[in-house]
C-alpha cells in the first residue's frame, strides 16, 4: 500500500508538471511568431502551435488571425521575448521604424500541452495616434537600455517581481501603495522618455498620481531570468474622450534587486490622440491603421 505521504507527493509532482512549460519549447512559439510576423503570414505560427479553441485579439478586440497584422510582412528593427515557465506564457515586443507605417507591438501568448499548443493570442498594435507614439523613440531610448539575463545569485523572486508591477497599478486607485522605483529609472511610452533629460538621474515617479483609477482584468508574463513582469490590464483615464473606458495596454516592468530599472508602455488609444487635443504626450496624428498593399 503506498503511504497517504507518497500519494501526497505524487499528487503535488503532478501538479506542478502540468503547470510548467519549458523555456525552449515556449521559445520555439515566440520564435515562430517573429517569423510569421517577419513573413506576413499568420500560418507559420498557427500551423504549428494553434490550439482547436485558440482566440485572438488586437487591442481586446476579437480578431480573425487571417486578417490581422500578422498578415503584412514587418521589417522588425527591434524583437524581445519573456517567457513565463511557471504559467506557460510568453510576451514578445517588437519595434517597426519603417517610415512607411511605423509600429510598436506588444503580444502575449498562453500555452497549454506544456507549451505544444498556443489558447491565447493577444496583441497591442499602436501607431500613429495611440499614446505617445513614435517608433523611432522607442527604439533609440530601447537601445540606450540593458537587459541582459539577471546572474542567477542577483536574481528576485517570482513573488517580488510581480509585487513591483502590481504596486505600480495599485497605487492609481491607493495613495498609501508604494512602488519599488530604483534610482535610475526610466519610463518608455509609445517613443517619449522619462530619462530623456538626465539618463543616470530619471526616478520614473509620476508624481501627483490620481487616486481613483481602478485598472482592471491584469494579465500577467512573469520571467525570473529576465527580471522581467509583463502586465496587459485595461486602463481607465488613459483615453480622455472616453475616461470610464479601459483603455488597452501592456506595462512591462524590469525589476533589479527589487526595484523597478525600466517600464516599457504600449498603450492604445481607442480615439486617435487619447482625447488630449494635441495638448499632451499622445501625438495627434490621424491614424491609418489599414495598410496598402
Ligand atoms: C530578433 O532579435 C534577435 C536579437 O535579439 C536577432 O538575432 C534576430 O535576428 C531578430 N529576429 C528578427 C526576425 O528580426
Ligand atoms: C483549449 O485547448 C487546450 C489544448 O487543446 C485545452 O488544454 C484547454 O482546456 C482548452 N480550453 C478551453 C476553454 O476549452
Ligand atoms: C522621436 O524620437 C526621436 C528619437 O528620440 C526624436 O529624434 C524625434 O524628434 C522624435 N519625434 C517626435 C515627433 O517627437
Ligand atoms: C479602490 O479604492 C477604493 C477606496 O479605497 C476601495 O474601496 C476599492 O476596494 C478599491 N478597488 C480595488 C479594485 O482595489
Ligand atoms: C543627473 O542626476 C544625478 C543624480 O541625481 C545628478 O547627480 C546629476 O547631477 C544629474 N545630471 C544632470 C546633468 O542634471
Ligand atoms: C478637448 O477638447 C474638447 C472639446 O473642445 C474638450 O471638451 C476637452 O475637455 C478637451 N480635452 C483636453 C484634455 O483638453
Amino acid at each position: 500500500m503506498v503511504s497517504g505521504k507518497a500519494l501526497l507527493l505524487g499528487v503535488t509532482l503532478a501538479a506542478s508538471a502540468s503547470a510548467h512549460c519549458g523555456r525552449q519549447t515556449l521559445k520555439l512559439a515566440t520564435d515562430a511568431y517573429i517569423s510569421a510576423q517577419t513573413n506576413g503570414r499568420s500560418t507559420v505560427l498557427t500551423n504549428a502551435f494553434a490550439a482547436p479553441n485558440m482566440t485572438y485579439t488586437e487591442n481586446d478586440v476579437p480578431q480573425n488571425i487571417n486578417t490581422g497584422v500578422l498578415m503584412h510582412p514587418l521589417n522588425l528593427a527591434h524583437n524581445r521575448s519573456i517567457i513565463d515557465a511557471e504559467e506557460c506564457a510568453t510576451f514578445t515586443e517588437l519595434i517597426v521604424t519603417d517610415p512607411s507605417h511605423p509600429y510598436v507591438i506588444g503580444t502575449r501568448m498562453v500555452f497549454a500541452n506544456h507549451g505544444a499548443k498556443i489558447v491565447t493570442i493577444e496583441s497591442i498594435v499602436t501607431d500613429k495616434g495611440d499614446w505617445a507614439f513614435n517608433a523611432t523613440g522607442y527604439m533609440y531610448w530601447n537601445s540606450m537600455e540593458t537587459w541582459d539575463p539577471i546572474p542567477a545569485e542577483k536574481r528576485d523572486s517570482r513573488a517580488v517581481i510581480k509585487a513591483a508591477g502590481d504596486a505600480y497599478f495599485n497605487r492609481w486607485n491607493d495613495t498609501s501603495v508604494e512602488i519599488p522605483l530604483g534610482t535610475p529609472c526610466a519610463r518608455l511610452e509609445g517613443g517619449a522618455y522619462t530619462g530623456a533629460r538626465n539618463l543616470t538621474g530619471n526616478t520614473c515617479n509620476l508624481g501627483g498620481f490620481p487616486s481613483n483609477i481602478v485598472v482592471t482584468n491584469r494579465r500577467y508574463v512573469v520571467d525570473e531570468e529576465m527580471g522581467v513582469v509583463v502586465i496587459f490590464m485595461g486602463f481607465p483615464g488613459l483615453d480622455r474622450s472616453v475616461p470610464q473606458t479601459p483603455a488597452p495596454d501592456s506595462h512591462m516592468f524590469r525589476v533589479q534587486g527589487g526595484l523597478v530599472r525600466y517600464i516599457h508602455t504600449v498603450s492604445a488609444c481607442i480615439n486617435d490622440g487619447c482625447g488630449m487635443n494635441g495638448t499632451g504626450i499622445p501625438m495627434r496624428i490621424k491614424r491609418r491603421r489599414t495598410i496598402r498593399h
